[in-house]
């Protein structure tokens, strides 16, 4: 119940994974399914989904692999979460609209920490400062296999061009495959560490069967009334 002491948050879901998974082509789907169910949600992403954070985006996403070290990047990719959090996310659930976020700390969790090397607890202090006490109700990560993850992200054109063009956001992608294996091992023990906050979805079936599978997790974790 709520009055006008305790306002209605909003819910927050971030989707997880590594390339490829096919997290765009589900937000559309999981948006569309609770507008039906007469839930406003705000679709966004990482890094970005605020105009100074998509300014950093285009920093972190583009260029040569070895552009930045992981520390460089965790550290921009915190500074874009600030803005994306303040004004962005915490903005729509104080509202009580829900927010659907590509990629949330989770990614800086795996991509800087398990595949880059950065200690967990430097992580974890840079996320708190960012995040403070805006953190996702669910998390769905969805699971595929890197190689066909990579290869559906169409990292093969990346390679094809040599990386040459300058706006390619290809820069993850070329990171290389022991990398990508980190990152799907780092993915799978994070939704086995929180599974109260984490759904691990299998995502090598069809765009329907894994919508599904998401619907499915979002109606049995989440108040939908
Ligand atoms: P995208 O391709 O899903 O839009 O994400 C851009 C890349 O940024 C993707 O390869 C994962 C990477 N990334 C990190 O390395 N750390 C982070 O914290 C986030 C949000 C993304």
């Amino acid at each position: 119940m709520t009055d006008a002491a305790t306002p209605r948050r909003g819910r927050f879901i971030t989707l997880e994974g590594g390339e490829g998974a096919g997290k765009s082509t589900q937000i559309a789907a999981l948006c569309a399914w609770l507008a039906q169910r007469g839930i406003t949600a705000v679709r966004t992403r990482e890094p970005g989904g605020a105009p100074g954070a998509e300014e950093i985006r285009r920093l972190l996403v583009t260029g040569e692999p070895g552009k930045w070290d992981a520390i460089t990047e965790a550290l921009l990719m915190n500074a874009a979460r600030r803005d994306h959090v303040v004004r962005t996310i915490r903005p729509a659930l104080e509202r009580g609209d829900w927010v659907v976020c590509d990629r949330f700390y989770d990614s800086t969790l795996v991509y800087q920490g398990v595949a880059g090397g950065v200690p967990m607890a430097t992580l974890r202090s840079l996320i708190d400062m960012a995040v403070e006490d805006t953190r996702p109700d669910l998390t769905l990560i969805l699971d595929i296999d890197p190689a066909t993850g990579l290869s559906r992200a169409g990292a093969r054109a990346g390679e094809r061009t040599g990386g040459n063009d300058p706006a390619a956001e290809t820069r993850f992608e070329r990171k290389g495959a022991p990398f990508h294996a980190k990152v799907a091992q780092g993915f799978r023990a994070l939704a086995a560490d929180e599974p109260e906050r984490c759904a691990l979805i299998d995502a090598t079936g069809s765009v329907e069967t894994v919508a599904q599978a998401i619907l499915s997790a979002v109606s049995a974790r989440l108040s939908l009334g």
